[in-house]
């Protein structure tokens, strides 16, 4: 039975018309090919003046349409509190952005208290948009996805997520069991976008030791509406600070789970 709302129905259409319009706003900055057009937060953690942008643009937006609503933003943090909350990564996949690159997104997640339950994912330069409502489904471009049938992990492709919080001996250890089981590595650069991937089959399966709140929230209720299976990242940690995400296709998940010891519940 549908767990939506019209109120639910009504933010989920708001955020998809948001979300396009700090897209095209982003597409419109993105920085030409080349080197990084940006500033260093930390060792390979970039930020453009696009990040902030978008973000500030999303946060009145939303504000004017659902005041009451609480809002976390990557950069700003949270700026108000609400039984609703929107959680927003302005441009998830910011070094790829910064060097013209086409792997990147705007997403926006919906939580319930500490549930996710709506979200929207853009990437323009992909032509593609990512939708999720609790109870209803989860869409690409419109058509419903499901996580992909692979339960061979010799068959299988897995995206394993990079940053500098990760110290490499961690990442190294991760990623050997990965190749250990015969799959196929990938890292792409943008969180959002691989467990969106997983969402549609894309992809089997996504590690990352140390992701954040604003990477994912959007990405967990369309992980959930397409079928796949996620470890308890919220429980981990993930409300209040970065904390470990596997997120798979459910004929693999156990296998990866145990290869790489990261516990689906
Ligand atoms: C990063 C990307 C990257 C992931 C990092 C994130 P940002 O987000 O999603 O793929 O591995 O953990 O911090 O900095 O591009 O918003």
């Amino acid at each position: 039975m549908s767990k939506s709302s019209p109120a639910l129905e009504c933010r989920l259409e708001a955020a998809k018309a948001v979300v396009h319009d700090a897209a095209r706003m982003a597409m419109a900055m993105r920085p030409p090919p080349g080197g990084p057009q940006a500033q260093l937060k930390s060792a390979q953690d970039w930020l453009t003046e696009t990040d902030g942008a978008v973000e500030t643009f999303i946060a009145s937006r939303m504000q004017a349409m659902f005041p009451d609503d609480g809002f976390q933003g990557e950069e700003g943090g949270m700026t108000r509190t609400g039984s609703l909350r929107w959680v927003v990564d302005p441009i998830d996949g910011t070094s790829n952005y910064a060097r013209g690159r086409s792997r990147w997104c705007v997403s926006l997640g919906l939580l319930d208290g500490d549930e996710p339950i709506g979200g929207v994912i853009e990437a323009p330069a992909l032509g593609e948009v990512y939708t999720a409502l609790r109870g209803v489904g989860a869409f690409l471009n419109g058509k419903p996805i499901h996580a992909s049938p692979i339960a061979d992990p010799t068959r299988a492709m897995i995206e394993m997520g990079w940053s500098g919080r990760v110290p490499k001996p961690v990442f190294m250890e991760k990623m050997d069991a990965i190749m250990e089981l015969g799959a196929m590595p990938r890292s792409g650069g943008c969180g959002a976008l691989a467990l969106a991937d997983v969402a549609s089959g894309r992809l089997d399966g996504y590690v990352e030791i140390v992701i954040n709140l604003w990477d994912v929230a959007a990405a967990l209720p369309l992980l959930a509406e397409a079928g796949a299976c996620v470890s308890p990242f919220l429980r981990d940690g993930g409300l209040t600070g970065g904390a470990t995400i596997l997120a798979a296709n459910p004929h693999i998940a156990p296998t990866l789970s145990r290869a790489v010891g990261i516990a689906l519940t």
